[in-house]
């Protein structure tokens, strides 16, 4: 295994999420329907297609999430101990062959949120965990979990492969709206892990080591932006892929409300991890597993945050749930900023 962290990328390639991201959509559909037949088989407990999802009820449930296919792509989830607290996975084979430039979907598990919506400055602790693998082809763990363990970044980079590794939150005002991915005015995400060059909303803002925050051991770079919702967009991008995770994520978000970017009042009420998937001209299986969530609610502690970088603007609270302009102008300049990326193509930039 070797570093994934790469200092030049191409500047075409810096577009994907910014093109991406901001046609974000729904992924909270749920239905039980799911091809057990199959699943049956190769020893799943449900197979889910398309943007299914899956619940029953245990705690954690499961969304496919392919909300942007594209022509000969697909991609099925699979999983695995469902009803297990410590030992649900799942495996999600995707193929995305076209449109190298967009997320085409997010397979993810939601966690159980017995004790959220909370509000920002109501968190005491809210500890996350997560493991995850990436390899090329269809990799099936039904039989054999020690697959999972695999990271075969050499094998992903021979099919081109760009997808990132991440807990994605949603919050709002408004205790419903809180709980609606779409309806939600924040999002934050935390990367943990990058194949290929995914970059984040804002990445092209100039001030990438300018708001920095230590979590364990690793470092966090903060990038912001608008999505297509005109939701306030909040990533936090480890510099050092984390195969496995567990976390008292509580400094990240509190870097958030004490910096005032966010009110300190806004709601937490989703948290998914999962992986966006771009492009790949062959199959790569994504599995995920070891989840684990504890959220205490009280008095936040007082963390000792990173200081804002040198020369750095102090940061401006976002604007959510602004007015949203008319859809096709949001298009026209979504469509006029990715031709402009495109245009660019070859121009390297410092990351
Ligand atoms: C998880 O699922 C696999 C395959 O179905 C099974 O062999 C294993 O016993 C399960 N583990 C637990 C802890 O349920
Ligand atoms: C979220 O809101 C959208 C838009 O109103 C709605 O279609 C969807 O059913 C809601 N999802 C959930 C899980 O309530
Ligand atoms: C919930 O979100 C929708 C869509 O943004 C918005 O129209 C509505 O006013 C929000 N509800 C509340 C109570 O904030
Ligand atoms: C994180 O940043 C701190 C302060 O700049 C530095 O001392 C430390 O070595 C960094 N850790 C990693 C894992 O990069
Ligand atoms: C890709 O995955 C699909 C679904 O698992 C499978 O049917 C197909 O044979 C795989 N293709 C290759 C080349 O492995
Ligand atoms: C903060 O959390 C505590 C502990 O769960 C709860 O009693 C209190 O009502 C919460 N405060 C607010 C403002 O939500
Ligand atoms: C948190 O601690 C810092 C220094 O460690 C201090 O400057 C700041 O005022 C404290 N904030 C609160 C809200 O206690
Ligand atoms: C980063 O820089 C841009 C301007 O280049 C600014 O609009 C944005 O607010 C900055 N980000 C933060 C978190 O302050
Ligand atoms: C989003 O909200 C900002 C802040 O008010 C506004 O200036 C902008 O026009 C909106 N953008 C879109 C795409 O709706």
């Amino acid at each position: 295994m070797r570093p994934i962290y790469r200092i030049v990328v191409p500047f075409s390639i810096l577009a994907l999420h910014s093109c991406g991201a901001t046609a974000k959509k729904s992924h909270s559909s749920t239905s039980a329907k799911a091809d057990d037949s199959t699943a049956a088989t190769n020893g799943y407990d449900a197979v889910l297609c398309g943007v299914s999802g899956w619940s029953d009820n245990s705690g954690y449930s499961f969304n496919a999430d392919a909300w942007n296919p594209q022509g000969d792509g697909y991609q099925c989830l699979s999983i695995i101990n469902a009803s297990s607290p410590t030992d649900a996975g799942f495996d999600a084979t995707w193929y995305w062959p076209d449109d190298p430039g967009n997320v085409h979907s997010f397979p993810h598990v939601t966690y159980p949120l017995t004790d959220l919506p909370s509000a920002l400055s109501n968190i005491t602790t809210l500890r996350l965990a997560a493991g995850w693998a990436m390899t090329p082809g269809s990799v099936s763990t039904a039989r054999g979990l020690e697959k999972r363990a695999a990271f075969d970044l050499d094998g992903l980079e021979d099919i081109g492969a760009t997808a990132n590794v991440a807990f994605d939150m949603f919050l709002d005002e408004d205790p419903e709206n809180s709980t609606n991915a779409t309806l939600a005015g924040y999002e934050i995400m935390i990367w943990i892990g990058r194949v290929g060059t995914p970059y984040p909303l804002g990445y092209d803002s100039g001030n990438a080591s300018c708001y920095t925050q230590q979590l364990g051991s690793f470092n966090f770079s903060l990038f912001t932006g608008l999505n297509s919702h005109n939701a306030s967009v909040f990533t936090w991008v480890s510099t050092t892929d984390q195969l496995t995770f567990d976390e008292d994520i509580s400094p990240l978000l509190q870097y958030l409300w004490r910096n005032d970017l966010v009110s300190a009042d806004v709601l937490l009420g989703v948290i998914e991890f999962g992986s966006e998937a771009y492009y790949a001209s062959g199959n790569v299986t994504f599995s995920a597993g070891q989840f684990a969530i504890d959220v205490l609610n009280g008095d936040p502690p007082n963390f000792s945050l990173d200081a804002i970088g040198k020369d750095c603007p102090k940061p401006k609270k976002s604007n959510a749930k602004a007015k949203a302009r008319p859809a096709e102008l949001s298009v026209v300049v979504v469509f006029a900023i990715c031709t402009f990326v495109a245009l660019s193509q070859g121009n390297g930039i410092l990351f």
